[in-house]
């Protein structure tokens, strides 16, 4: 596999950017709706409640409903900015640090690993996902488990692909599409602008279940579930198998490989 001479630094560069707005811009995402899905299938995979490691946690709207439920928490994530919000809301609460998902450093033992919210999305070198996934792997307790995020081409050509859509966009900000169409395991771009933000572009990549499975497998990981992500009377459903039309991210699973 080709190696990328320098790691691709958009996505930095678009969250700081992005940052002073993220929580406003997404303040319709309801995480303790998420998580009450999300928390239940990991369960049955044997989640023993613990440390939590958040790999781009963002501002940290994923990690607030664990840090309610008792969870001990480490946030990390790519961009200064992001971590900067992060510490406006949980300074003292949760130790924050700045980590890129593709070096991950051995921060310890956590019974349960995650990157959510398109964090794998922004990961387009080649060889990205399997470093990521190796460093995520390394930082797991035994029988912890890994939980991650992937959109599917639906959610790419609603967000990416419908140029200036009035749904992608809150208030005074414009989410506004690149691309013309989608295809399988492409990168797509849109821009972000208005208000006081500097206008940026966010660039994703659709990774298909078969990159997902081979780079859990050589990340020396087992893929324990893979999902379909969908919502339904604004509850969130989790189906078996997942379906690039009928849902709009799959949700995959992994533990350590015996
Ligand atoms: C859509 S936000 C999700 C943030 C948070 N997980 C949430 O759910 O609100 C994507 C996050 O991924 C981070 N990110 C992108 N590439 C990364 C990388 N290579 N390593 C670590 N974090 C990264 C960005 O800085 C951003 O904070």
């Amino acid at each position: 596999m080709k190696e990328s001479a320098a790691p691709d630094d958009s996505a930095r560069l678009a969250y700081e950017a992005f940052a002073s707005i993220y929580d406003d811009f997404n303040h319709l995402n309801d995480y303790e709706m998420w998580l009450g899905a999300l928390l239940p299938e990991l369960e049955r995979y044997g989640l023993r409640k613990g440390r939590l490691l958040d790999v781009g946690c963002g501002t940290g709207r994923a990690f607030e409903p664990m840090l309610r439920r008792g969870w001990e928490i480490l946030g990390c994530d790519l961009t200064p900015g992001m971590l900067a919000q992060a510490r406006r809301k949980f300074a003292g609460a949760v130790p924050l640090e700045v980590a890129d998902i593709r070096a991950l450093p051995v921060f310890g033992e956590f019974e349960l690993v995650w990157a959510l919210n398109d964090v794998i999305n922004y990961l387009v070198g080649e060889g990205d996902l399997e470093r990521a996934l190796a460093g995520m792997r390394a930082n797991l307790a035994p029988g912890g488990l890994i939980l991650f995020d992937a959109n599917t081409l639906s959610l790419f050509e609603a967000s990416f692909a419908s140029g200036d859509d009035e749904r992608m966009s809150v208030g005074e900000w414009r989410w506004v599409g690149q691309e013309k169409g989608v295809e399988v395991g492409g990168i797509f771009a849109a821009q972000v602008s208005g208000g006081e933000i500097e206008p940026h572009v966010h660039q994703e990549r659709h990774w298909t279940e078969d990159q997902i499975r081979v780079a859990i497998e050589s990340a020396g990981l087992e893929m324990v579930a893979a999902l379909g992500q969908r919502e339904v009377d604004l509850q969130v459903v989790l189906e078996r198998p997942p379906d690039e039309r009928n849902h709009y991210k799959v949700i995959y699973i992994a533990r350590a490989a015996e």
